[in-house]
């Protein structure tokens, strides 16, 4: 089946938020090494991107490396780190040239410096796009963000920049790192993993999910664009019922 024809592009996810998993599994069945895995990864990311550029989806948000990976072998973790700098110095042309605004979501000040202004380059260069914006999970977790959250609304509550009757779904939203961004229609997961494993915990709360086994690496376009139609097949009622819907 030809996933592209049947998407109706007036309808096309706003928000599509991505848990890329599966890219060790892939190495293994091959007998590379894991990073090898990553490598591939980030292959499919950029397909990805170009998938969502081409059917209009203005916000792509992917969990890249959470707080919890840091607990995973040094090697692993500067491979990935160091895949993290290249990837965003060799990609940097594509995003000015396709309009791609670049933006990081999590616990910055962990990365290592080089790292932290490779980053900081692609945020500064990017940050007047608009065609499609581009959130890369980096050093995050969900429940680090939303205690974050709460450190700092109680600051501002202290300081007296706000009172504590101010506080709702609105409000705290801008002091999430998604601040200003919608809440993702769609998540994917890849890999067979059916989890959310710290991801966007606060926003996720009436996204679709969309759990597929396909190993990261393999996620071609044609896959991405089954996720968005299968998306469209869905009645999102938000708690209504579905004579209030249509
Ligand atoms: C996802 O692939 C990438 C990161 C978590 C950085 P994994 O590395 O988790 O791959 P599996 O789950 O071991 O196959
Ligand atoms: C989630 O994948 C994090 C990323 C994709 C970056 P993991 O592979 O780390 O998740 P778990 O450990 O299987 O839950
Ligand atoms: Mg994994």
């Amino acid at each position: 089946m030809n996933y592209l024809e049947q998407i109706d592009l007036n309808r096309v996810p706003l928000h599509v938020a991505v848990i890329m998993d599966g890219n060790g599994r892939w190495a293994k069945a091959r007998s590379k090494n894991r990073l090898s895995g990553h490598n591939e990864g980030a292959k499919a990311l950029k397909n990805v991107l170009e998938a969502c550029g081409e059917l209009g989806v203005k916000y792509l948000t992917v969990y890249a490396f959470s707080t919890e990976n840091w607990n995973r072998p040094k090697e692993e973790v500067n491979g990935l780190m160091e895949l993290l700098v290249t990837s965003i110095n060799k990609e940097l042309p594509q995003f000015k040239k396709h309009g791609i605004k670049v933006n990081i979501l999590g616990q910055l000040d962990r990365l290592p410096d080089h790292v932290q202004m490779a980053v900081n380059n692609v945020i500064r260069q990017t940050q007047k796009n608009d065609k499609l914006v581009f959130n890369v999970a980096l050093s995050y977790s969900g429940r680090w963000e939303i205690l974050n959250a709460v450190n700092n609304l109680i600051k501002d509550v202290k300081s007296g920049k706000l009172t504590s009757k101010e506080i709702d779904d609105e409000l705290f939203k801008q002091y999430l790192t998604t601040k200003d961004i919608p809440d993702p229609d769609l998540l994917i997961r890849t890999s067979g993993e059916i989890r959310i494993s710290n991801f966007l915990l606060y926003q996720l709360a009436y996204s679709e999910l969309y759990f597929t086994d396909i190993l990261w690496p393999d996620f071609s376009k044609e896959q991405f664009y089954k996720a968005v139609y299968d998306y469209q097949k869905r009645e999102r009622r938000f708690g209504k019922t579905s004579e209030q819907i249509s």
